[in-house]
């Protein structure tokens, strides 16, 4: 019998890629930038299973384009922003993607960028490279403590949980809002019984005026975008430190420029930015308290090993005709599936 066909709009690590090139006769775009998009318009035709990273926009024409044979979509990231879900589900296409197996490395590197922004750390290795280290004083880079600051997290699922626990060790507070939550807020509690971590639910407002340290949490939808705004950052303390791990259009950034610019806020930390990459004339370029990273939150050994062996698990569930281990439109399965 022959094997399903398949496109990888880049190639995935060594976990995933043997099972999707044991199972499928699959081509691999090896270029160093993501196909563009006639690449990919050319290179799904006539396959049977997509996987597809949080580059790629994945769209209606590109589900046409690769004609009724296409069974599955593996989005190998757990944000599926880039994917046309109700487009997918129309169509009878489940849609996978990795949660949890990124959630710790996340939350690590949200604390490094937390910790990097508060205490100056950037700004401090560029002093000392550039030959602005002239001696010790009690006033040098002075930042932001952790003891006993207020951290609020927008965003308390997984990612933001793990957070929580962190902070914990830092003896921090912790307060939340979730504009996308999973659960509604049980009436009558705003604690948490987070395992290892309290956290108090309050309102967005509140959030904004007494956290010391604001962290993203949340996925993008058309109620997150934009959600940090002039408006946003007017609450803010003027001491605070901001932290984007979600997805960049979820922070305004010309008023993100303003509020940094200004001293309305402290600093910020981005490693999502709008566009990605960061054109190198951005004007958050120009400033010493903002730091920006290539979305590289999730980046360690291990969750990328995980991730790709999660998406190439959710591709040849597809293919089988399989419920996907992690499928994000599980409402197709309501329906006739492709
Ligand atoms: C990374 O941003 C992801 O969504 O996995």
């Amino acid at each position: 019998m022959s094997k399903p066909r398949v496109f990888l709009t880049r190639l995935i690590l060594e976990s995933g890629l043997k099972p999707v090139q044991d199972f499928c006769e699959a081509e691999i775009w090896s270029g160093e930038l993501p196909p563009n998009r006639d690449e990919l318009m050319h290179y799904v035709h006539g396959r049977n299973g997509l996987l597809c990273l949080l580059t790629d926009r994945i769209d209606a024409d590109v589900m046409d384009a690769a004609g009724p044979g296409l069974k599955v979509i593996s989005n190998c990231a757990v944000g599926v922003d880039n994917v046309d879900l109700p487009a997918a589900t129309a169509r009878g296409i489940p849609v996978g993607n990795t949660p949890g197996v990124l959630t710790d490395a996340t939350a690590d590197f949200t604390f490094a960028l937390l910790m990097a922004a508060a205490r100056r750390v950037v700004e401090g290795e560029r002093q000392v490279r550039s030959g602005g280290w002239k001696t010790w004083s009690l006033d040098t880079l002075l930042g932001a403590d952790f003891a006993g600051a207020t951290l609020g997290l927008v965003g308390f699922g997984r990612i933001g949980r793990a957070v929580a626990r962190r902070a914990t060790g830092f003896g921090m507070r912790i307060i939340f809002s979730d504009p996308n939550p999973a659960t509604p807020p049980r009436p009558g509690t705003g604690t948490t019984p987070e395992p290892g971590a309290e956290a108090t639910q309050v309102d967005f407002d509140t959030l904004l005026r007494e956290s010391d340290f604001v962290s993203l949490h949340t996925p993008l939808t058309d109620k997150t975008r934009g959600l940090m705004n002039t408006a946003a950052f007017a609450k803010m303390k003027p001491t605070s430190v901001l932290v984007n791990t979600s997805r960049g259009p979820v922070v305004d950034q010309p008023a993100l420029y303003e509020a940094l610019k200004s001293h309305r806020i402290f600093a910020a930390a981005l490693d999502v930015t709008v566009p990605e990459p960061l054109p190198i004339d951005s004007p958050l370029l120009t400033l010493e308290n903002c730091i920006i990273v290539p979305h590289i939150a999730s980046a360690s050994w291990q969750a990328r090993q995980k991730m790709s062996r999660m998406a190439a698990e959710n591709l040849i569930a597809g293919l089988k005709g399989e419920r996907l281990p992690n499928c994000v439109n599980p409402e197709v399965y309501g329906r006739e599936l492709r």
